[in-house]
C-alpha cells in the first residue's frame, strides 16, 4: 500500500483521508490478514443453543478450513476439523444429528465424541492404533452461548478478549437467549467494509431510508478487542418505524442500555446488535479480497420464545433484518466496485468515521506491512 495514502489515513480525524484502495483490494493484504489477525484470533461459529440435543451437528466452512461442532451423547459440546482421519474427505455437511459420523467415502465412522469407532479393511495395516485416529479437536471457548474456536494454540483465552464486553451486556442476559433465526448472504466486498458498514450511522438515512432511516448513535469507550456504538432509540430498533415492537423491554434491563441499540464489533470478524428486547449476530467469513460471507442470527429471550404467538411476533424481526442486511451488503458491493479503480484516490473522513478509523487502524496495528 502506498506508504503516504497510510501516513494520511492515521491521521488525527479531522485531517484523516480514508484507507488505501489496497486496504480492499489487494490479495496479498488478505493473505497478511488471513495470517496475522484471522487465523491468530478467535472464529464465532454458533450459539451454543443451536445444538440443543445429544448427536446435534453443524458444519461450517472458516477461514481455517472446514469445521464441525458436535453435541456428544454426554450432552458435551466438542469442536473437531471437520475431516476423516482415513484420506481426508469431508466428514459431515450442513446440519443433522446422528449417533455416529460416518465418512462417505469409504465408511470410517466415529463417535459423537470424535473417537474411531469403525475402520473397515484396516487388519493388514500394521501398527494402525484407532485411538490415535479420532477427529482433530480444535480449541473451543464459550461465552454467554457464543460458541467460538481457533486454530491459534497460543492464542489468550476468550474471555480474556472481551474486556468490558460482558459487563457492558450484562444486563441483557444473553446466556439466556435463543437463537430462532439465521439468513447466509454473500457479499463480492472486503470483509473489512462490513464492519465499517456496522460502526457507521453517517449512511443510515441514505441507505436505510425505506427502513429504518436515519440514525444518531454516540461512541462508548470499550476496554478489551471489541468497539461498540450505541443507536440512541427510546424503543427498540430490531423492528422497523411505525409499529410498536411486539416483544416486551428485558427485564431488568440497566439505565444505558434502555437508550438504545448497542452495536458491537468484536475484532476481528463477529458483530453484535444488541437491542432493548432482543439481539442478532453478524458473523463475517471472509473468503478472498472481494468476496464474504454474512450471517446473521436472531435471538429473544427464552421465556419470549417458549410464548405460543412467538413465531408471528417475531416476524417482523426476521422481515427488517433480511432488508437492512441487503441494502447494507447491496451499497458495500458498490463500494467495492468502486474501490478497484485505477483512479481511485482515498477521501476524507467526517467526524462521524471515527470507529470506522478505529477499525482500520486495529487491522494495521496487527499487520506487518513495514
Ligand atoms: S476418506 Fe473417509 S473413509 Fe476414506
Ligand atoms: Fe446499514
Amino acid at each position: 500500500m502506498i506508504a503516504d495514502q497510510l501516513r494520511a489515513a492515521t491521521q488525527p480525524l479531522n485531517e484523516a483521508s480514508s484507507m488505501p484502495a489496497g486496504f480492499y483490494t489487494d490479495p496479498e493484504v488478505f493473505r497478511a490478514e488471513r495470517e496475522h489477525i484471522l487465523l491468530a484470533n478467535w472464529v464465532f461459529l454458533a450459539r451454543d443453543d443451536q445444538l440443543p440435543q445429544p448427536g446435534d451437528y453443524r458444519s461450517f466452512d472458516t477461514i481455517g478450513g472446514p469445521v464441525l461442532l458436535v453435541r456428544g451423547h454426554d450432552a458435551v459440546l466438542r469442536c473437531f476439523a471437520n475431516y476423516c482421519r482415513h484420506r481426508g474427505s469431508l466428514l459431515a455437511e450442513g446440519t443433522g444429528n446422528s449417533s455416529r459420523l460416518v465418512c462417505p467415502y469409504h465408511a470410517w465412522s466415529y463417535g459423537t465424541n470424535g473417537l474411531l469407532l469403525g475402520c473397515p479393511d484396516m487388519k493388514s495395516a500394521e501398527d494402525f492404533d484407532r485411538s490415535a485416529n479420532g477427529l482433530v479437536p480444535l480449541r473451543m471457548e464459550s461465552w454467554a452461548g457464543f460458541v467460538f474456536t481457533t486454530f491459534n494454540e497460543l492464542a489468550p483465552h476468550l474471555i480474556d478478549t472481551l474486556g468490558d464486553l460482558p459487563e457492558r451486556l450484562a444486563s441483557h442476559r444473553l446466556d439466556e437467549m435463543r437463537c430462532t433465526w439465521t439468513i447466509t448472504l454473500e457479499p463480492r466486498c472486503n470483509w473489512k467494509l462490513i464492519l465499517e458498514n456496522a460502526m457507521d450511522t453517517y449512511h443510515t438515512g441514505l441507505v436505510h431510508r425505506q427502513t429504518v432511516g436515519a440514525q444518531q448513535s454516540r461512541t462508548l469507550t470499550t476496554r478489551g478487542e471489541w468497539k461498540c456504538i450505541q443507536v440512541t432509540s427510546g424503543r427498540s430498533i430490531a423492528t422497523l418505524p411505525g409499529t410498536e415492537p411486539p416483544f416486551p423491554v428485558i427485564a431488568g434491563l440497566d439505565d444505558d442500555a434502555r437508550q438504545g441499540t448497542y452495536f458491537t464489533v468484536l475484532h476481528p470478524a463477529l458483530q453484535f446488535a444488541v437491542a432493548q428486547d432482543c439481539m442478532w449476530w453478524l458473523n463475517v467469513t471472509p473468503i478472498a479480497h472481494d468476496h464474504s460471507v454474512l450471517e446473521i442470527g436472531g435471538c429473544f429471550p427464552a421465556d419470549v420464545v417458549a410464548a405460543a404467538d412467538f413465531e408471528c411476533n417475531a416476524a417482523p424481526y426476521y422481515e427488517r433484518w433480511e432488508l437492512v442486511g441487503r441494502e447494507d451488503t447491496g451499497i458495500l458491493e458498490r463500494q467495492q466496485k468502486a474501490l478497484g479503480s485505477v483512479a481511485y484516490r482515498p477521501g476524507r473522513l467526517s467526524w462521524r468515521d471515527d470507529q470506522v478509523q478505529a477499525l482500520s487502524r486495529w487491522v494495521l496495528d496487527r499487520l506487518p506491512l513495514g
